[in-house]
Parts: structure tokens; C-alpha cells; sequence
């Protein structure tokens, strides 16, 4: 089988420890597990250095390139957080364009194109991944690479109007033509990024391939987790109440504050659940650089202090909030304790929390997933009670359903998505991708 070199943004450990919160670097830790494979990305840090580091675990091989700072700001911060992010959640309002940040932005896409083509072999398949290297293949192909070349997008892709808004659009979606099939979490991301792809005419064929887990794994480690002294802890800290269980980047995607504000309006308008349950909602800090996500992470601290001044007992605190990262052993565990899941993203491409917790919950006593429209995931999980986010109305109303569901209904719900994140077995997703990237035409290279 020939070499994957795998190529992003964030690059997972190459030992599988510690907090990984990150659809991308999750979904990938599993997809290569056993195959050659060399990772190439950002180390995660800034210096001067330009030669990449390399290191090698069995036949898996990272190489690692530091970031300048100034690089960093114009490429990472600037045109990647503060404009794509915004622009491909469909909040455009929140984007900032800068043609500085834009220039930069490409230079390290070039610069990741100049700096992989030597450790590249002749028959290696290419799998690029995210927007922030939407112009890589394009510049790889101008280097000279002739390999087959796929690329994933882990974020939706709006609508071609709301795309449209990004300067010099057009060019970015011509860059895409260097690709032989790109990838899309949900049908909706695969049908607006081909119209605009269409409109420009570009055909590089797009495929929809859900990100998924391996749900047997991830069963069984929640349920080893679950035994352990910290889960156990954690649990007898409950005094008996039902868990409300919320985990996510701190990110203004994932609908944070609507998510409390509903849970504040499950106290107020049903009071019979006070001192019956117990939120936790852990949110790690991320992209702490980036002015939105400070400006949220401050909106966040205020809003739990309100709702716990305003609902507390002496002897019972409604909201949990931590924004330290949970090592990814115990997360299994928090997740199989949790009575509902709260997962009420804005818009997110996948969301692999929600499919993380039906795997680790107990298939005789299974909780409830309670699930934002409009992320990837409610495609998949038809058992979830399914909510618009925007409105703390209604995740008020869907917590008392949850609260209040019989045992028959749960397991019945549970049972539908159980089944059917197994059905795709283990790194199904990335599987899928490679053969039908595999089976794609050579369209640029010839
Ligand atoms: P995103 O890619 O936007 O971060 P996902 O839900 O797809 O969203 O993926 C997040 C991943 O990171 C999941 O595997 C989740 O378990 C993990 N994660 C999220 N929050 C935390 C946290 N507080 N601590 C540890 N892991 C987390
Ligand atoms: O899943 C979407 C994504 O942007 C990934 O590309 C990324 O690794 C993850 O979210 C976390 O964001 P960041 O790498 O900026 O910390």
C-alpha cells in the first residue's frame, strides 16, 4: 500500500496522550493508525527555525515545521481565525478581511508546498486537510508534484452567495481545481462548495464522507474510564442528581452562551428540577489570541457567575464551568456518567461529541443526546432530540424532555445511533475517502 502523507494545520501527537480537544486531530489519530504514513504540519510553535523536525514512532513519521511570529499572526490569527473561521460558519459579520493577512496566508501555503516536496515520494497519496490549505495543492502542483491529491473539509461550506463575500474568492476556488476529490462532512457542505466550484468552472469532484469514531473503542474505554477513582469521584460529587454534560472548544460556533441561558430558563420555568440536576460545561480555552474568543470567554464567565448567584443553594452549585482542557481517558468517563449531552453548536461541520457520548453511554441505562440542527451530526443521529440553538426557550424544553424520558424511549433512541456510528467501524471515514480518492481520475496531473 503506498505512503499517506497527511497534511495539516494541527497535527495530533504521535503518541495518543493528554487533552486532544480538536475534531481534526481526533478524527486522524484513528484514521492512521496502522498505515505508513507521514504527517506533515505546524508544530504548534513560533520561532525563526525553518527546517522542519522530524521523528518517527513505527512506521509513523511526523514532520514538524515552526511558525514565525509574524506568520502566525497574518496566516493563523488573522486569515484563518479571523476571516475563513467566521465566513465558513456563516457569520460573516464577525470576519475581518485584511489583504496583508490574505498575502500572508498564502506565503505559508507556499511555504508548507516548498518545505514538504522534498520528503515526497513518487507514489505517496497526498490527504490534505481543513481550510487553512485550501491553496496547497495548488502550489504543490506548481512545484511539480504529480502525486494523486485529496483534500477534506472538516467546516461547512456556506451557501456560494455568502462564500462570494471573501475577496478574491474566485481564485481561491480555482485553486481547489488542483485537487483530484475533496471531501465534505455533510451533503448541504458537498452541494453549496460544488455550485460555487461550478460557477467557476472548476471540476474537481466532491464527496460527502461524515467523520466518524470507532464507537466500539470509545465504548470500551468509556467504560473502563467510568471505574476509575477520578470518574468516580467526579460521580459521588452528583449526590445523586442528573448530570447535564456539555464539552467543547471555547468557541463562539458552538453556541455557549445560548446553551446556559437555556439551562437558566429550565430553572425559572421549571423549578422542580433545581437542586435535581447539575450542569457541567467544560470549555477549553482556545484561540485565546483571537479577539472574538476572548470577548466570549469573558461573556461566558459572566453569564455563569449570573446564573449561579441567581439559582445556587448553599448546598448546591446548578453550573460547573472549567476551562481546562479533560484529558481525553477521563472525557470517556465524564461522558458515560453524563444523563444528557448538551451539544448545541450554531453550526458546526461534524461535531464528534455528540457521537462520542452515545458510544460511551450504558446501552442498558443510556442517557439522552440533546442536538443542535445544524450540526453535521444531526444528519446521522435520528434518536437525538433535536433543537435550534438559538433559542434558550427551547433547550429549556428539550432538557425537560430529556430530564423526564422513560427508560423504554432512551434505549430505543440510543439504539438508532449506537448502531449506526458502529455500522461504519473503525476510521470507516477515512477509509472511504482514500478508496474513492484512489479510484478518482488523475483530472490534474493526467
Ligand atoms: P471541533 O473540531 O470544533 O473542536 P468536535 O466536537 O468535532 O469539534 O471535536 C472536538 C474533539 O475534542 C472531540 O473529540 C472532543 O472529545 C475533544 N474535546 C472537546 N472539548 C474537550 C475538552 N474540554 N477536553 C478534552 N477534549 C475535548
Ligand atoms: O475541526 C475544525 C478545526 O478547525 C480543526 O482544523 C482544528 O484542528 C480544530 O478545529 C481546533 O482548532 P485549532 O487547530 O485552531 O486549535
Amino acid at each position: 500500500m503506498a505512503r499517506l502523507v497527511i497534511v495539516s494545520n494541527r497535527v495530533s501527537p504521535l503518541r495518543e496522550s493528554g487533552p486532544m480537544a480538536g475534531g481534526l486531530t481526533v478524527a486522524l489519530q484513528e484514521a492512521v493508525k496502522r498505515r505508513e504514513m507521514l504527517w506533515f504540519g505546524w508544530s504548534g510553535e513560533t520561532s525563526e527555525r525553518r527546517e522542519p523536525r522530524i521523528s518517527t514512532v513505527g512506521n509513523r513519521t511526523q514532520a514538524l515545521i515552526d511558525l514565525t511570529s509574524q506568520e502566525h499572526r497574518l496566516y493563523y490569527t488573522g486569515f484563518c481565525n479571523n476571516l475563513l473561521w467566521p465566513l465558513l460558519h456563516y457569520r460573516f459579520g464577525l470576519a475581518q478581511f485584511r489583504r496583508a493577512e490574505e498575502e500572508g496566508w498564502r506565503a505559508v501555503n507556499r511555504r508548507f508546498a516548498e518545505q514538504l516536496l522534498p520528503l515526497l515520494r513518487e507514489d505517496d497519496t497526498i490527504w490534505i486537510h481543513d481550510f487553512h490549505l485550501f491553496p496547497l495543492a495548488a502550489y504543490l502542483r506548481e512545484l511539480g508534484a504529480r502525486q494523486r491529491i485529496g483534500f477534506y473539509l472538516h467546516v461547512p461550506f456556506p451557501p456560494p452567495a455568502v462564500f462570494a463575500a471573501l475577496p478574491r474568492a474566485a481564485a481561491l476556488l480555482r485553486d481547489l481545481g488542483a485537487i483530484d476529490l475533496i471531501g465534505t462532512q455533510t451533503a448541504d457542505d458537498a452541494e453549496h462548495l460544488s455550485d460555487a466550484l461550478r460557477q467557476e468552472g472548476v471540476n474537481t469532484p466532491v464527496g460527502v464522507f461524515p467523520v466518524g469514531i470507532n464507537a466500539e473503542a470509545f465504548a470500551r474505554a468509556a467504560a473502563t474510564a467510568a471505574l476509575r477513582k477520578d470518574t468516580q469521584r467526579f460521580a459521588e460529587s452528583l449526590g445523586g442528581r442528573k448530570l447535564i454534560f456539555g464539552v467543547d472548544r471555547m468557541d463562539y460556533s458552538k453556541g455557549l452562551p445560548q446553551r446556559v441561558l437555556g439551562y437558566a430558563d429550565l430553572l425559572k420555568r421549571y423549578p422542580q428540577h433545581r437542586g435535581k440536576v447539575t450542569f457541567l460545561q467544560a470549555a477549553p480555552i482556545s484561540r485565546g489570541e483571537v479577539t472574538q474568543y476572548r470577548l466570549l470567554r469573558r461573556e461566558m464567565d459572566e453569564l455563569v457567575g449570573r446564573i449561579n448567584g441567581e439559582y445556587a443553594e448553599v448546598d448546591w452549585v446548578p453550573l460547573r464551568w472549567t476551562t481546562r482542557p479533560i484529558p481525553r481517558r477521563t472525557l470517556g468517563g465524564y461522558l458515560r456518567v453524563a444523563d444528557i449531552a448538551l451539544v448545541t453548536p450554531l453550526r458546526d461541520g461534524m461535531n464528534l461529541v455528540a457521537k462520542e457520548f452515545v458510544a460511551a453511554q450504558p446501552p442498558e441505562d443510556p442517557g439522552v443526546l440533546i442536538l443542535s440542527h445544524f450540526a453535521g451530526a444531526a444528519r446521522e443521529m435520528e434518536g437525538a432530540v433535536k433543537v435550534n440553538p438559538n433559542d434558550p426557550d427551547e433547550i429549556a424544553e428539550a432538557l425537560d424532555i430529556a430530564i423526564n424520558m422513560p427508560l423504554a424511549e432512551r434505549r430505543e433512541r440510543w439504539r438508532l445511533d449506537y448502531d449506526r456510528l458502529a455500522a461504519a467501524g473503525p476510521s470507516g471515514w477515512s477509509r472511504s475517502f482514500l478508496a474513492e480518492l484512489n479510484r478518482a481520475e488523475f483530472s490534474t496531473t493526467g
